[in-house]
């Protein structure tokens, strides 16, 4: 056994105040509120304002995750930011996370994993506390998928929402609970059934690259919907098998909200029932690396979920990327 369990102490999200609802899209792209019902269980997204900043959100998420725990900021060691879209290239949203919040003591970085960020950082912040470096980390998941959306898409602006979540992390003495387990997994030989294939380095923003709108997300969805099922459930399952628990012990499944039908295929999967896995993608879409954690406070705070649950997370997204937790609140 470890020398330190890593328990969740608090929780915190922030999403926009404005939202477009599927009848508010069928007024900008040929689409209809039924064809984005059915093929992905979403009916609104909130998007963040012309002024509004992913660290706003970030930062907002992550004080009411300290709140939560009754833990001052600069009891923090670590931030980690899991997110494509952060304010600037550099520095890192965390950096300014920490800015915000005041969490003067600790040391704060990025992680781009697209919608697997948040758990992904959940990973690397469990390994450090684990170990005793550190007492206490906020894991983050935050988006502007917005920003990088080609509103004239049909094929994806229907997708994406804006928001974040945030968890604070506590290493405490061993005692079997906190996280049990986690996986991360990627395979870049598969980049590009989902990308922004221009506008970064290789391909600095030029006119005809906005024009074109190549610096904004493109995505093959089918091809994504398949690998989605299979590496999720495959990620969910070896966390169980680590762990030594059963699907029948899950109090609650929360997986990454990209789409219903991906869910609940996954779901059948692992032998979940609908009663035990978590669903909020009608009101906020895919928020990428924030809809787990956004997801995963939504429902401790509805009292869905308790100490002693254990509670299973996993989420896959652009990379390809994919991982999942397993805890014992
Ligand atoms: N409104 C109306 N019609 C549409 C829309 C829309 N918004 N979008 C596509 N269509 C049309 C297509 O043009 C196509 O028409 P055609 O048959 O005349 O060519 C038809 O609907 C069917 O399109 P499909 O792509 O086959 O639809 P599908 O059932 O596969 O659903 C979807 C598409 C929702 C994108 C699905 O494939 C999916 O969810 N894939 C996974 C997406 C995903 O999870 N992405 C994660 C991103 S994570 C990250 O890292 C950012």
């Amino acid at each position: 056994m470890p020398e330190f369990s890593v328990h969740v102490v608090g929780t915190g999200r922030a999403v926009p105040e404005r939202v477009l609802t599927n009848e508010d899209l069928s007024r900008i792209v040929q689409t209809s509120d039924e064809w984005i019902t059915t093929r992905t269980g979403i009916k609104r997204r909130h998007v963040a304002a012309d002024h509004e900043r992913n660290s706003d959100f970030a930062a907002l998420a992550c004080s009411r995750a300290l709140a939560d725990a009754g833990c001052p900021a600069e009891s923090v060691d670590y931030i980690f930011v899991g997110t494509v879209t952060g304010d600037l290239i550099f520095p890192s949203t965390a950096c300014l996370v920490q800015a915000r919040i005041g969490a003067h003591n600790a040391a704060a970085w990025d992680l781009s994993a697209a919608c697997s960020g948040f758990l992904f950082s959940l990973e690397q912040a469990t390994a450090l506390l684990r170990t005793g470096r550190g007492k206490r980390a906020l894991v983050v998941g935050s988006e502007l998928l917005t920003r990088l959306t080609n509103w004239q898409d049909r094929n994806t602006c229907v997708l994406f929402g804006d928001g974040a979540g945030a968890v604070l992390l506590e290493a405490r003495p061993a005692d079997g609970g906190g996280v049990l387990a986690t996986f991360s997994r990627s395979d870049g030989r598969l980049a590009d059934l989902l990308s922004a294939p221009q506008g970064g380095s290789a391909e600095p923003p030029t006119p005809a690259i906005i024009e074109a709108r190549t610096n904004k997300i493109q995505m093959k969805g089918n091809e994504v919907f398949k690998y989605a099922v299979r590496s999720m459930g495959a990620a969910a399952q070896a966390v169980l098998s680590e762990a030594g628990v059963g699907a029948e012990q899950i109090k609650l499944f929360i997986p990454h909200q990209a789409n219903i039908r991906i869910i609940e295929a996954i779901a059948t999967r692992l032998g979940i029932d609908a009663e035990r896995v978590y669903v909020n993608i009608a009101e906020y879409g895919n928020t990428s690396a924030a809809s787990v954690p956004i997801a995963f406070d939504e429902a401790r705070r509805a009292g869905r979920i308790g100490p002693g649950d254990h509670v299973l997370m996993a989420a896959f997204g652009g990379g390809f990327t994919w991982g999942s937790a397993l805890l014992k609140l």
